[in-house]
């Protein structure tokens, strides 16, 4: 069996699968047979480092590098999340496009392919992940590496009016074209491609990116789930939660403190039920569990800063002496300690206003009693919408909608909640993440139809 060679930029060799969600989970949960994983240790050093270091875990080895501060700050804070991540969810306005921070980029691309080069074996398949790491599999073939190449993007494909914004759109168009198969988490995001890829390439480039252009659409390990989060609901933490709660029924989001996520609108909705709705005060409480992220970036900083004060907004409000409305937390909480969470209460909110696929939606459901399951409120605009139709839909833009929505849940009968829970599952169990790992590397594996095009 060819070894399979996994390139992200985050890479779980530590604490980092700890938290909720993510490529390092899906893949390391679904993965088996030897592997080798290469990426960023994290670390930020005074040199990028030109040798990686190993770890292994049973069939993985783990090759990480450390970054040196201004390659961090080009390359991670500066072009992917300051361009590609505000561009590709479609936020134009946050767009800050510098030429420094993009040939940053490239080079610290490029400083990956050379520490990679070394330890690549003859018959070896490659991986690639996410928006971080693009131009790498042209940068490889560049270098002489004529290995089965895959690209699989975790987040939104913009459409052209969107990504071509971009100034070197059509160089990360050629980049795409680099790799023997493209993979997107929805239909719509490879659609998206498809319309760049035919305005912004040319002949045989232009129909190899055509034809190598996949919908995916990641998923998670439902049963090990649902096993985590019926043991967790009896541990010390889960039992101090339901004590906290006083009868109360649980409202539960957890997200990445991003813009991306649309707190700030889902904490306007909550307000917004409690203003219209009094008989829920003092009835729920929602827990906000959002983990600061990319601080050194100041949009997120910016964002920190609303949702303080919304926070103290609200709960000024609404608070009585022995009820807190809203609790908001900026510290991150195990999975498993989710997990449990997540099975107590009667609603999960998950309202993004862009979003590749969104896992934690798969989890909440997941981690439900399928006797008495709650009720997931999902954004159309996250890529999970696709598959999870019978969640209750809201446009996350619109916080009247989203408290709509909330109130439908906490007057559902019994019956529709189940009814729904049961079709949801049915789709997250369907479209497991050992299943899309297998479905993208049969097709990476298959013999290619149309001639990858010289770069
Ligand atoms: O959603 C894309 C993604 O790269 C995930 O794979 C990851 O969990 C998340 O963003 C975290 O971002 P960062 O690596 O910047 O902390």
């Amino acid at each position: 069996m060819a070894r399979l060679v996994i390139v992200s930029n985050r890479v779980p060799v530590s604490s980092k699968r700890e938290q909720a969600g993510g490529l390092a989970v899906v893949l390391e949960e679904a993965l088996k047979g030897e592997v080798l994983w290469f990426g960023w240790s994290g670390k930020r050093t005074s040199q990028t480092s030109v040798k990686p270091t190993f770890a292994t875990r049973g069939t993985t080895t783990f090759a990480t590098i450390d970054l040196s501060e201004d390659d961090y700050q080009l390359y991670y804070a500066g072009f992917s999340n300051r361009s590609l991540w505000p561009l590709f969810h479609y936020r134009t306005g946050l767009v800050a496009y510098s030429r420094e921070h993009y040939k940053g980029y490239r080079a610290t691309n490029r400083k990956f392919a050379g520490a990679l080069i070394p330890l690549l074996r003859p018959g070896d398949t490659l991986w690639i992940h996410d928006y971080h790491l693009i131009p790498l599999g042209r940068a490889l073939r560049d270098e002489g590496v004529d290995l089965k190449m895959g690209y699989f993007l975790h987040i939104p494909f913009p459409p052209l009016s969107v990504f071509d914004i971009l100034p070197p759109a059509a160089e990360f168009a050629v980049d795409l074209a680099a790799y023997d198969v493209i993979g997107f988490q929805t239909a719509e995001d490879r659609d998206n491609f498809l319309g760049c890829a035919g305005k912004l390439l040319t002949g045989a480039q232009r129909a190899h990116a055509l034809s190598a252009a996949v919908a995916l659409p990641v998923g998670i390990d439902a049963r090990a789930f649902a096993r985590m989060a019926k043991t967790s609901r009896m541990n010390a933490e889960s039992l101090r939660l339901k004590d906290s709660l006083v009868g109360r029924r649980l409202i539960i989001g957890a997200d990445r403190l991003d813009y991306s996520k649309g707190l700030p609108q889902r904490f306007e909705a909550y307000s917004e039920l409690l203003e219209t709705h009094a008989e829920y005060r003092e009835k729920v409480s929602y827990l906000q569990v959002a983990p600061r992220s990319r601080e050194e970036v100041s949009e997120y900083r910016e964002l920190k800063r609303s949702l303080d004060r919304l926070t103290g907004r609200i709960n000024g409000k609404y608070a009585e002496f022995d009820w807190v409305p809203l609790r908001y937390m900026t510290h991150g909480l195990s999975r498993k300690l989710l997990a449990g969470f997540f099975r107590m209460a009667a609603i999960g909110l998950v309202t993004p206003l862009r979003d590749g696929m969104n896992l934690v939606a798969m989890e909440y459901v997941a981690a439900q009693d399928e006797q008495d399951p709650g009720v997931l409120i999902l954004s159309r605009f996250a890529g999970a919408a696709a598959s999870l139709d019978a969640a209750l839909i809201v446009n996350p833009y619109d916080p009247g909608g989203i408290a709509e929505a909330m109130h439908q849940a906490l007057t559902m009968s019994l019956e529709e909640r189940q009814e729904r829970w049961r079709s949801l599952m049915h789709r997250i169990e369907e479209d497991s993440a050992a299943s899309w790992c297998r479905r993208f590397l049969a097709r990476l594996n298959a013999p290619s139809k149309t001639l990858r095009a010289a770069s």
